[in-house]
């Protein structure tokens, strides 16, 4: 089976996470995302895929090659100007032949895609939209169903409390190529705002697919913080993440924990990784490659990529940190910040809650 990966999009709300890289590729307890998100298509079925670039697209042909090193077929389609989400699938139109799936390529989910293709052919829809609740639809494109589950209505971010339902379009669909008969080529157009809808006027079979499984979009720094965290506290699964090190089984190899250091919950360590006399580790938290947590630090539920350093009595707690930085001795770095490649913080700072700091900064 094949699927569509929408994956040019820069990611503005991640930023400075994607500044240097694009979101498809964040570390997602040391894997990059995308290497996640192949293997749960792997394992529905789906292995022939197009991946649709625009932002900083060497970072992905790069390191997936053709994608047999994940068990998958890859090919790829480049825009040069970003196209949207139908747009970029019409883009692609070339490699489309039978019904084929689509998918943003920042969601981590179980949703079962094999039900889901039978659910479509035995409902003989030309689309069919995976859905999903969330608490606040405000934020999100909200779909109204039929009691025989064909669509209504699409609502686009319909205001506080005023939403018929909390079932949000989940950025999966099956579609039939005739779908694409409603795109234009070469232009922007959205699968949301323009095809859908045109599909409804026309009275065509759009029918959705609620689900209750694990769904989140790992466009925000919360919900990228949030997805580790489920990862590591075992609510959400992926095919990649059982061999990591954890708390329960520290891999000494890998990894040099002083006598008196302290991990205490789940914790994702990378190789190399070297945590000091007195220092703390406070889970759900990950540490990529090559990381020192000097004497006395401490780093509390905080997403950190490789090669950082803390400094003595650092403290740092539900953030994020990007590669090759380096926190001062005693800084202090609170709730919510998001620190971008190669930043520096001198000795004694404190950083703002919710602080965002660009690559290359000193602070
Ligand atoms: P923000 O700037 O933070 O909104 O992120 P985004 O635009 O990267 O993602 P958004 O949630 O708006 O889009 C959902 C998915 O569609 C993401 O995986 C994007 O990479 C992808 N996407 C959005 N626009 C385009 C586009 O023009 N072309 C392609 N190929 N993919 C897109």
């Amino acid at each position: 089976m094949k699927a569509v990966l929408l994956v040019g999009g820069e990611g503005t709300r991640l930023r400075p996470l994607t500044c240097n890289t694009v979101k498809a590729m964040v570390p997602i307890v040391n894997r990059p995302f995308l290497e996640h998100l192949l293997g749960y298509l792997r394992s529905h079925g789906v292995d022939d895929i197009v991946v649709t670039l625009c932002y900083l697209p060497e970072c992905i042909e790069r390191r997936l090659g053709n994608g047999a090193a994940c068990g998958v077929r890859l090919a790829y389609v480049m825009e040069k100007t970003p196209l949207g989400t139908a747009g970029a699938v019409k883009n692609a139109q070339s490699h489309l032949d039978g019904p084929f799936f689509v998918l943003n390529g920042d969601i981590m989910t179980s949703i079962d895609l094999r039900g889901m293709l039978s659910f479509h052919r035995e409902r003989r829809a030309i689309a069919t939209i995976a859905l999903t609740p969330v608490e606040n639809p405000s934020a999100y494109g909200v779909v109204e169903t039929a009691p025989d589950g064909r669509v209504k209505r699409f609502i686009e971010k319909p205001p506080p409390g005023q939403a018929p339902t909390n079932m949000i379009n989940a950025g999966i669909y099956v579609l039939e190529p005739e779908v694409l008969r409603c795109v234009p080529r070469g232009t922007p157009c959205m699968f949301e705002h323009h095809v859908f809808p045109t599909l409804l006027s026309e009275g065509a079979a759009v029918f959705a697919y609620p689900t209750r499984d694990y769904w989140i979009d790992i466009g925000t720094p919360e919900k990228y913080r949030q997805v580790q965290y489920d990862l590591l506290l075992g609510n959400c699964a992926s095919a990649l993440w059982a061999g990591e090190v954890r708390a329960d089984g520290v891999d000494m190899e890998r990894v040099t924990l002083h006598p008196s250091a302290m991990v205490e919950g789940p914790v994702a360590l990378g190789a190399g990784c070297s945590v000091e006399a007195g220092a703390r580790i406070l889970g759900p938290t990950v540490l990529g490659e090559g990381c020192v947590i000097s004497e006395g630090a401490v780093v509390d539920r905080t997403i950190v990529w490789r090669n950082v350093r803390f400094g003595k009595k650092a403290s740092i707690c539900e953030s994020v940190v990007g590669d090759d930085c380096s926190i001062g001795d005693g800084s202090v770095i609170e709730g919510g910040c998001v620190l971008g490649d190669h930043v520096v913080i001198s000795e004694g700072r404190r950083l703002e809650p919710a602080q965002k700091v660009w690559p290359d900064t000193t602070i």
